[in-house]
């Protein structure tokens, strides 16, 4: 195991940064549309761990890519995510009420406000990554919102999203969680690593280096995920737990035991840093950031 001194001042760091490009982008106006964007605000200054900024703004700095410019695409991933977490909480979907440690945007404000927050969280998303200042090459910037757009839409989160709603409903094999996985967590996780590969103009093996990286992370974050819903506790995680049992979800912890699951967990991790053979010290964030993934308590 390595020190986890340097990573966790890479996620603090990140977080900061992140923070800076948002904060003056999202001053509040005084009438009464404000009110959306203070609930977008609490979202996005409310903590986390910031693990899919910080994949783009390593991947970046792989790639020799301008840590100002990927900063934008780290922020415009965040503003996705965060969109991602606000209506996942709803009761219209996982009913819950506290996040990061705080209430849940719909509690601290109201449902309608939630929604529209989150909505608005995913046009910014795109508006920070389709601006001048984010790439000098438009077919950079086309390339990013093309594949945001896939990660996050029906393809990849909006796609698993549903699927895990129905999951419960029906028998699932260990493939078909996968997939549920590979769309709702994996995709938008696969993206940020490789945004740093689209926006540095990486070699098609590098680039297929980091996707393999990517994918293995994605899926082995997801099950540490459904883990700590059964072995967290709601101080250590910032949201309750226990709640995938209790709507019935199938996770490959339901499905094989918390034993199997997380050796499997592990061996994607492994699996994960092998891909990053080819990148030397370079990469040694990224190698830690696998570690973490798993062993994370929250
Ligand atoms: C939570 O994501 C939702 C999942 C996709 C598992 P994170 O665990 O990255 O949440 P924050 O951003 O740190 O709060
Ligand atoms: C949500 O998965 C993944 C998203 C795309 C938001 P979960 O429903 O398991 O995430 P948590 O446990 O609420 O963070
Ligand atoms: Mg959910
Ligand atoms: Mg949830
Ligand atoms: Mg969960």
């Amino acid at each position: 195991m390595e020190n986890n001194g340097p990573l966790k001042e890479a996620l603090a760091a990140t977080s900061a940064a992140v923070e800076r490009v948002l904060d003056p982008i999202l001053s509040v106006p005084d009438g009464p549309e404000g009110r959306v964007i203070e609930a977008m605000r609490y979202s996005l200054f409310s903590g986390g761990k910031r693990l899919r900024p910080f994949l783009v703004l390593a991947s970046a700095e792989l790639f020799g890519v301008d840590r100002s410019q990927a900063l934008r695409v780290a922020a415009a991933i965040e503003c996705i995510h965060c969109y991602s977490l606000v209506h996942d909480d709803l009761p219209a979907m996982d009913d819950d009420d506290m996040r990061r440690g705080k209430p849940t945007v719909h509690k601290a404000f109201d449902e309608a406000t939630a929604i529209l927050a989150g909505d608005a969280l995913q046009s910014l998303a795109f508006e920070v990554l389709a601006s001048d200042e984010t790439h000098s090459d438009p077919y950079v910037r086309l390339n990013l919102v093309r594949e945001m757009a896939r990660a996050s839409g029906h393809h990849g989160m909006v796609g698993g999203q549903m699927i895990d709603l129905t999951a419960g409903q029906h028998e699932m094999d260990e493939t078909f969680i996968h997939r549920l996985q590979q769309m709702k967590t994996g995709a938008l996780i696969s993206f940020a690593a490789e945004a740093g590969a689209i926006m540095g103009h990486a070699s098609k093996a590098a680039r297929a280096s980091i996707h393999g990286y990517a994918r293995d992370l994605g899926l082995a974050f997801q099950i540490a995920d459904d883990l700590l819903d059964v072995e967290g506790s709601e101080d250590e995680v910032g949201k309750a737990v226990g709640k995938d049992e209790e709507a019935g979800k199938a996770t490959l912890v339901t499905l094989m035991g918390v034993e199997r699951a997380r050796s499997q967990a592990r061996m994607l991790s492994d699996q994960a840093i092998e891909h990053l053979a080819t990148f030397d010290d370079k990469a040694s964030l990224l190698r830690a950031v696998a570690h973490f993934a798993i062993n994370r308590r929250a």
